[in-house]
């Protein structure tokens, strides 16, 4: 993997997301945030065998009268509930932690949301460092503050813009990472190519292999190049008043594919990889895009070896129920992130909802 990269995130809260090897083993790096005596270091039951200790001890030896605590959840989107939150607020509780403490978010994106949020909420917001290890969290979830957990009823539904005080993302812990979710990730970087830089989809296209691969170079890239355009859209829109909303291009139908799995089906990015597809057929539809610009991009999540179609068992009226309570949703109708086209996304409001159940029952 190549050398480090650094790219800021400007606004009423900067931050910088650094990207490289190594990072969880740079005591100077992981210490370097911490303003306070007491650490609650978040991970999972996957990540935490592999790399809390390392974490936790690289702390310590940079900082030696600091009290590092742990808090493990089970693995998987199940955990990303109001009881996860609570117990990781209980987690607090029991360190003691003080306003100046900080929680380390060490794995993919729901222990990033998760506990992203317990710093938010606790003493009405402390220090939050984000260590992400999945692809999806370095090119997505790591960056921008939004945290949450779910609800049975749909994804995210509670939760909080909590800016990051840093982003380390160790690209070397991309090694243990499992395939499923490495492909996961791939369909949040391709998101960024189909909603602003259509120029990127077609180099994810000539670098599939490479990336499938898990080469240095393209994996360092890809996550370079996504976080640049997540850095640029949440520095000028970090509570979601314009712009912002095109990052949830595909994520209407893929949270309600997620909640209609009752987060037990599709992962997170699978899911999102069908709702672009269904996004972008629906855009054609509705006569903004084309259907051979749909196709392209299906052929890029497809080469990726994801999802590109509505899993079997879900009534197409069970899931656009559960799109009107989408926090994208507004009492006039349906919203959604559709294109004219790859790289030219934009927010649509009123969408008939006869034209959205056409696209869902020819998936
Ligand atoms: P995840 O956190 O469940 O991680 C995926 C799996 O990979 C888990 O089993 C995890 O234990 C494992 N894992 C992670 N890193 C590993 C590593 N290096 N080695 C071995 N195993 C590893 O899921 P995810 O795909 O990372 O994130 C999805 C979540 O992120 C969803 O809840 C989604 O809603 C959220 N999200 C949030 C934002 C945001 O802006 N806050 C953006 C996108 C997604
Ligand atoms: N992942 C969507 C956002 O950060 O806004």
């Amino acid at each position: 993997m190549s050398a480090r990269q650094r790219i800021e995130v400007g606004g009423h809260a900067p931050y910088a997301i650094t990207i490289g090897p190594g990072l969880l083993a740079d005591r100077e790096a992981l210490a370097a945030p911490l303003r306070g005596r007491h650490v609650l270091l978040a991970s999972d039951s996957h990540v935490a065998p592999l790399y809390a200790d390392g974490v936790s001890d690289a702390l310590l030896a940079a900082r030696p009268g600091v009290r590092v605590d742990s808090f493990v959840l089970p693995a998987g989107e199940a955990s990303k509930t109001l009881a996860g939150f609570g117990a990781a607020i209980d987690a607090l509780a029991a360190l003691g932690a003080t306003r100046d403490a900080c929680v380390y978010a060490l794995g993919g994106g729901v222990v990033g949301d998760l506990a992203g949020f317990a710093a938010a909420c606790w003493m009405r917001g402390i220090d939050c460092v984000q260590l992400p290890t999945s692809l999806l969290a370095m090119v997505d979830s790591s960056v921008g503050g939004k945290t949450a957990v779910d609800l049975p009823q749909g994804k995210n539904l509670v939760g909080a813009f909590h800016p990051p005080r840093a982003v380390l993302a160790d690209t070397s812990t991309l090694r243990t990472l499992p395939d499923r979710e490495l492909r996961a990730g791939l369909a949040e970087v391709a998101k960024y190519g189909a909603i602003v830089d259509a120029g990127f989809l077609d180099w994810l296209a000539a670098h599939a292999s490479g990336l499938l691969e898990r080469e240095d170079a393209a994996l360092a890239e890809a996550i370079a190049r996504s976080c640049a355009h997540k850095a640029a859209i949440v520095e000028r829109d970090p509570f979601e008043h314009g712009e912002r909303a095109l990052l949830n291009f595909g994520h209407t139908f893929g949270h309600a594919i997620e909640a209609g799995q009752a987060f037990d089906g599709l992962n997170h990015g699978e899911a999102v990889a069908v709702g672009m597809v269904l996004a972008a057929r629906l855009s054609a539809r509705l006569g903004h895009a084309t259907d051979a610009d749909a196709d392209r991009l299906q052929a890029v999540l497809e080469r990726f070896g994801l999802p590109v179609a509505l899993p079997r068992g879900l009534a197409p009226d069970a899931l656009l129920a559960r799109m009107r309570l989408d926090k994208k949703a507004q009492a006039g109708g349906l919203r959604f992130v559709l294109w004219s086209g790859i790289g030219r996304a934009r927010v649509v409001a009123d969408v008939p909802e006869a034209e959205v159940l056409a696209v869902l029952r020819a998936a």
